[in-house]
């Protein structure tokens, strides 16, 4: 397989998993997390998706392209490690946990990677609404439910998880 070929599948796999997430969050109340902004392209299509809920993005490394697309209340800048555990108590962000977790962490770096996939799988499902839902580009290792992918979408090319509670 070339490399745009592999490209092109983990994009498509993202896009049909960020669509299946709405589904299977209609009844999960709560906001959107997006953990890792990049250029800001899933961040967008998650607007698209989720037009009533609050997204609330996690980036250290905010890039120019997509500096200015998230509202300044939405945009929690620093190391998620340390972010995320300050989250619940943040102004703006008290309340219910997200309902859906977008995890597009790569970087490129398998021992970062894996740390950081490993810290995810431990605390989200402390702080998510019950029943709430994770796309992510690697498994989270945890208490995480996998959930079954969607048609179409190969096992290990992107990976949704529930919290226990309505899946
Ligand atoms: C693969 S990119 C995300 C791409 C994005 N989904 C898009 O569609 O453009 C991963 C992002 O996670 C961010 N990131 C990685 N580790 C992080 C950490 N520990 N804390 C905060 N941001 C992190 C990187 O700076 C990078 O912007």
């Amino acid at each position: 397989m070339s490399r745009l070929d592999s490209f092109l599948r983990r994009l498509t796999a993202q896009h049909v998993c960020l669509g299946a997430c709405v589904r299977l969050v209609e009844t999960v109340p709560g906001p959107v997390w997006e953990l890792g902004l990049g250029s800001g392209r899933s961040y967008d299509h998650l607007c698209h998706l989720f037009p009533a809920r609050d997204i609330q993005v996690f980036e250290h490394r905010v890039s120019e392209d997509a500096a200015g697309m998230v509202p300044p209340d939405q945009m929690i800048i620093g190391d998620m490690r340390e972010t995320l555990a300050n989250a619940a108590g943040r102004p703006g962000l008290a309340g219910a946990g997200p309902a859906v977790v977008h995890a597009d962490i790569g970087s490129g770096n398998d021992i970062v990677d894996a740390e950081l996939a490993n810290f995810l799988g431990g605390m989200l499902p402390a702080v998510m609404a019950p029943g709430g839902v994770v796309a992510a580009d690697r498994p989270l290792p945890g208490k995480l439910n996998p959930l079954p992918l969607p048609g179409g979408i190969a096992a290990g090319r992107y990976f949704l998880l529930s919290n226990p509670g309505l899946h």
